[in-house]
């Protein structure tokens, strides 16, 4: 199946898109980014996922693309074009095409606009579930504005690849005082002894994940007592259960943090009665 991706304007064949060399976002990473779940032939949270994106160009001043309405013609052809019935959608903005130069371009350029879909098999991730994941931590080295959605991800990806070398699915970042920030893609919890949901607070350190906003309306939804604070990875460690979210993995048990197993070993089932009632606190759009 030939696959398609939309580029400022044109829908292109996969292997043939492409952006200028001189792109600021590969210049410089000056570019932020949104990943969509798609689910049953729908777009999920499309107008969290907006909101998100739009504070991020905000946050960078870069030029908001197009409308909302705009956008989303995009995101459903590009997804249809794909035929992408469950999967992800990817959508990137950069600063635009303009000579190299570390100062923004005067007079501004037409950010450049990117959209790719693909599918992804849903057994696989229910069957990753079932399994639950292991987690190694390292230091957070990133940037202080980590709570923009910026394609600067080189520390993310250097993360992710120590948790593959080390025979993990994911890596726990901890900041300078020993507190678990979020995954290198993913948020990061924590279930406590006596059934208490703990995540990082949103306001410092972390991404804003929607999946994470979504979840805190979820554990409301079944009567759930949440505690927004930092934690440890040795608190981690002696916890009843863990788990990360994000709109890929969506809520994925953790059963081990740097190889000491989190509370039986086994996926908890707190997170799997988040991960059963996750959809049903969405908003979806169908494509
Ligand atoms: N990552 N934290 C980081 C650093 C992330 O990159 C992500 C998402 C999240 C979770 O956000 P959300 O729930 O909105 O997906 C948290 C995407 C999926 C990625 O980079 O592929």
């Amino acid at each position: 199946m030939s696959r398609i991706a939309y580029v400022n304007g044109q829908y292109l064949p996969h292997a043939n898109a492409a952006v200028h060399v001189e792109d600021r976002g590969f210049q410089f990473a000056d570019a932020v980014y949104e990943v969509c779940e798609i689910r049953d032939g729908c777009l999920v949270d499309p107008t969290l996922h907006f909101e998100r994106l739009e504070r991020s160009l905000r946050e960078l001043r870069i030029a908001v693309p197009t409308s909302r309405a705009a956008m989303l013609v995009v995101m459903r052809r590009v997804a249809r074009a794909n035929r992408v019935h469950d999967g992800s959608l990817y959508i990137q903005v950069s600063r635009g095409r303009a000579r190299r130069d570390h100062v923004f371009p005067t007079p501004a350029v037409r950010p450049t606009v990117v959209m790719t879909a693909k599918s992804v098999a849903r057994a696989k991730g229910e069957a990753l579930a079932e399994q639950g994941i292991r987690v190694i931590t390292v230091p957070d080295n990133r940037w202080e504005r980590v709570d923009i959605k910026s394609v600067s991800l080189l520390p993310n990806c250097l993360a992710k690849q120590a948790a593959k070398e080390a025979g993990a699915k994911e890596a726990w970042f901890v900041d300078a005082d020993g507190f678990v920030t979020e995954g290198s893609s993913t948020n990061a919890w924590i279930v406590t002894r006596d059934g208490r949901l703990v995540t990082r607070p949103a306001e410092f350190g972390i991404l804003r994940g929607i999946t994470r906003t979504v979840l805190l309306d979820v554990a409301d939804r079944l009567g759930l007592i949440v505690e927004e604070r930092a934690f440890t990875p040795a608190e981690a460690k002696a916890a009843a259960e863990a788990f990360i979210t994000a709109a890929t993995t969506l809520v994925m048990p953790v059963v081990s943090v740097d190889g000491d197993a989190v509370g039986d070993g086994r996926p908890g089932p707190t997170a799997l009665a988040l991960r059963q009632a996750f959809h049903a606190s969405t908003e979806r759009v169908p494509l």
